[in-house]
């Protein structure tokens, strides 16, 4: 894995507030952020997005999801070498939101490995951690979050405690170089604190940041968790 530890994605998913020359104003904020605080920010970014923002800014910059297809004919699809030149080092795979099955994530993290990406697929329960850290290749991460608390402010650090440190073990039993990340209803450095604390290297945050009045201080306030 290319990337450092702890580590905070932000998740630009396609809100307003992080699309277009928004989302520069963001990734410029979360730079300054990081630089502030002295930690590491990862920017996960919308395909059309990740020149801009990949020529704006050094922190690594992910795709918020590849296809495994190759060049030729693909209408519609995102190809993971567009994605490795508009600036991207690393992917996301079967988000909540556009969520894949076992197949696809395979195929889509064999195309990333040709590429060099790192790779994090997300996880809506232990049952799907268990399964994806058993696939062949393996990702770098995991990001494991329950559905039904994202994009709400109840963080799954204190919703289901149980579920991260349940993951960290049954993940780090089937492949321990596979690192754990967790998101959901992820709002403030207590809860990130305590994420760390139940064994992940870190979170995924999207409404917490992106619709905070003042997102670079958001950003701040969540790194000062990593950091504790
Ligand atoms: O990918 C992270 C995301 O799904 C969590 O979203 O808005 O609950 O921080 P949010």
């Amino acid at each position: 894995m290319q990337i450092k530890t702890p580590v905070l994605f932000i998740n630009f998913k396609t809100y307003e507030q992080s699309t277009g020359e928004n989302a520069v104003k963001l990734a410029k904020a979360a730079e300054e952020a990081a630089n502030e605080v002295g930690a590491l920010v990862v920017l996960v970014v919308q395909a059309a997005d990740l020149r801009l923002v990949s020529s704006s800014v050094s922190l690594p910059v992910f795709a918020q999801h590849i296809d495994p297809v190759s060049f030729g004919s693909n209408t519609g699809k995102t190809l993971p070498e567009a994605v490795k030149a508009a600036g991207a080092t690393g992917t996301v795979l079967s988000h909540a939101e556009n969520k894949q099955n076992n197949e696809f994530i395979e195929k889509a993290m064999a195309r990333a490995r040709e590429m060099g990406f790192d790779v994090m697929v997300c996880a809506e329960d232990l049952e799907r951690a268990k399964q994806i850290a058993a696939m062949n290749p393996k990702p770098d991460l995991i990001a494991v979050e329950p559905p039904e608390l994202i994009g709400g402010d109840i963080s799954v650090s204190t919703a289901h405690p149980e579920l991260i440190t349940d993951s960290v073990k049954a993940i780090k039993e089937i492949a321990p170089g596979i690192e754990v990340i967790t998101g959901a209803g992820i709002k403030n450095q207590g809860d990130v604190a305590k994420a760390i604390e139940l064994g992940t290297v870190g979170v995924f945050v999207a409404s917490g940041i992106v619709k905070a009045e003042n997102q670079k201080e958001a950003i701040i306030d969540l790194l000062r968790g990593l950091k504790q």
